[in-house]
């Protein structure tokens, strides 16, 4: 029998990822650059016995069902190839994230289930090469490995695409995010889908593509500087140009629901009242609010006049992955 057993805290982008060059390989079309929370993570044990005759996997407590076992089968063959053994596991998982918040958290389960695998069979992974093996279970885990501000470099192939934590002087710990939860449900178009309609079809997605690397510099310039309105400003800018893509997709489809205007247009709102806060979202209707610890106050107590307060997590700048 062969245990591991690991922590991963999930990553919201300031710079997306969308669109991959890879399908099998998951190497996206640009570099990324996200930021490491406290406030959501997965916990991960996983057991390799010679006396298993399928892989079984449970999710907080219940058995999983033909398609999401197949997701993690299919990675633990990646991890078996690695290893030199064919032998079945149970995998354990459970997601730490507030009731019904809805968030994926694709990042940090399968950034933990590689680092839960590489303790159990001993692999002895770097660091680099963990971020590579988390890449191919789902692309935002890579990022997942580290704490606090990391880059994925989208590389050309296997070898070259992988994630590294940015130098940030411990800035992030000055830095928060406050989830605005306006919705639980499963989402419609899953980040994958997603990717791949606008990739195929989206007349602005060149566009997006144009963009990303300029953003991605004046962002990693703004954490050099600390400069929080520069990072912020990228930051919302980057994620509504990514949004923009599916607008132009065929058929065209958004992540946005009226709940999320609502909270873009109060960021506006306290901008304009003189607090310095930006949004971000993913391939869902949740917004993110990058504020400085120091606002924090003045930003919950804005958005408990229109949500409530029961939607509203703030998340601190996390650590990378954890052996438990
Ligand atoms: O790693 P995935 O397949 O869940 O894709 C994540 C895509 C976004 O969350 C929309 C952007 C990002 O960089 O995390």
């Amino acid at each position: 029998m062969h245990k591991g057993n690991a922590r991963a805290f999930t990553n919201i982008a300031l710079i997306k990822y969308w669109g991959k060059k890879d399908e099998t390989l998951i190497l996206p079309m640009n570099n990324s650059l996200s930021l490491t929370l406290d406030a959501f993570y997965t916990e991960t044990e996983v057991i390799f016995d010679e006396s298993y005759t399928k892989d079984i996997f449970y999710l907080d407590n219940q058995l999983q069902e033909e398609k999401a076992t197949m997701k993690i089968s299919q990675f633990l063959n990646l991890v078996r190839e690695l290893a030199g053994t064919s032998c079945y596991a149970k995998v354990t998982s459970k997601n730490f994230v507030p009731t019904a918040a809805g968030l994926a958290s694709s990042a940090s389960g399968l950034a933990a289930l590689a680092a839960a695998c590489n303790q159990a069979l001993d692999l002895q992974l770097s660091d680099k090469d963990l971020s590579r093996l988390a890449r191919r279970g789902s692309g935002s885990a890579c990022r997942s490995i580290f704490g606090g501000f990391v880059e994925w470099e989208q590389g050309n192939d296997d070898l070259t695409s992988f994630a590294h934590k940015l130098s940030s002087d411990n800035w992030e710990n000055e830095l928060a995010m406050l989830f605005v939860l306006v919705n639980d449900q499963e989402k419609d178009v899953s980040s994958r889908d997603g990717m791949r309609r606008t990739v195929e079809t989206s007349s602005f997605y060149s566009g997006w593509l144009a963009d990303a690397p300029k953003d991605l510099a004046k962002a990693k310039h703004a954490i050099q500087e600390k400069n929080f309105t520069a990072l912020g400003e990228v930051a919302e800018a980057n994620c509504l140009k990514m949004h923009g893509t599916t607008l132009a997709a065929t058929p065209p489809f958004t992540y946005w629901s009226s709940d999320s205007l609502k909270a873009m247009q109060a960021v506006r709102q306290l901008r304009s009242t003189g607090i310095d806060c930006y949004f971000t979202m993913d391939a869902g209707p949740n917004v993110k609010v990058l504020v400085e610890k120091k606002n924090i106050p003045h930003v919950k107590a804005y958005l408990e006049t229109l949500f409530d307060s029961a939607q509203l997590v703030t998340a601190y700048a996390g650590p990378g992955i954890e052996i438990l």
